[in-house]
């Protein structure tokens, strides 16, 4: 088989609380391919976020490895998951995070700022996400300026901003109304199609996970497709 985008093998992450273990992943195996668009779904305090915060290298697992184009990631220095993190990994929340004095345009820049791009390309390709989430003519806005789903198709950008080989978003539309989660979904879709951007996407939202050709459920600790756990 050829190397993943990105793998995930036998995660375990065990949270010890007052003397007691809690289990919430059991076992999680995923493998991520260059161009695939992933919902994760399940109900709540199934441990989505947990393992989305585990395969984006911000939390560690009790047990299990992760590789990102065939490197194990947990085997890296700190300075060096950090460099990886930024360059490589887009994240979405479900709130914006944008930092309110500045800009949208600003907002955008701020990763490729951190990392170091030279000035003129990172501006390029600035305007070129402002243009591709529609917002070309909201670059100097606030973000309180903006509405909901503005700055979530703002924070979107932003978390593009590096080139990333992959998005993570985790309850992107939690905190939109219905016109807008629609909005940000069919952008997700469009930069899935047209750039082959990869994504893995955590949701409640149903359509949201119904628009993505690979659909995976959070259910007792393991991940499983959805059409078997329907069964
Ligand atoms: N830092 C932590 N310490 C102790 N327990 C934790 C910690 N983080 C998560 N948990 C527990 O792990 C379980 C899974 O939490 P997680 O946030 O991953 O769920 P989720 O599927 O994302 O839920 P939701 O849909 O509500 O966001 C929960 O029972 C939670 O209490
Ligand atoms: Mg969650």
């Amino acid at each position: 088989m050829s190397e993943a985008l990105l793998e995930a093998r036998g995660i375990r992450r065990v949270f010890r609380e007052t003397g007691e273990e809690v289990v919430v992943l059991d076992g999680v195996d995923f493998r991520l391919e260059r161009g695939d668009f992933v919902t994760i779904t399940g109900s709540s305090g199934s441990g989505k976020s947990t393992f989305l915060n585990i395969l984006g290298s911000l939390d560690h697992p009790t047990e299990g490895t992760l590789l990102f184009e065939g490197k194990d990631l947990f085997a890296l220095r700190a300075s060096e998951l950090d460099r990886f993190r930024l360059s490589q990994v887009g994240f979405v929340f479900q709130f914006h995070h944008l930092l309110p004095e500045m800009t949208a345009f600003e907002n955008i820049m701020l990763p490729a700022r951190i990392l170091g791009t030279p000035e003129r390309k990172a501006r390029d390709r600035a305007r070129e996400l402002l243009t591709a989430i529609g917002l070309g003519d909201r670059r100097r806005h606030l973000p309180g300026e903006l509405s909901g789903g503005e700055r979530q198709r703002i924070a979107v950008a932003r978390a593009l901003m590096n080139e990333p080989k992959v998005v993570l978003a985790d309850e992107p539309s939690g905190n939109l109304d219905e016109r807008h989660s629609e909005q940000l979904h069919e952008m997700f879709v469009r930069l899935n199609r047209e750039f082959g951007q990869s994504f893995v996407v955590v949701t409640h939202d149903l359509a949201l996970a119904a628009m993505a050709p690979r659909r995976l459920v959070m259910h007792d600790g393991r991940l499983l497709p959805v059409d078997a756990q329907a069964e």
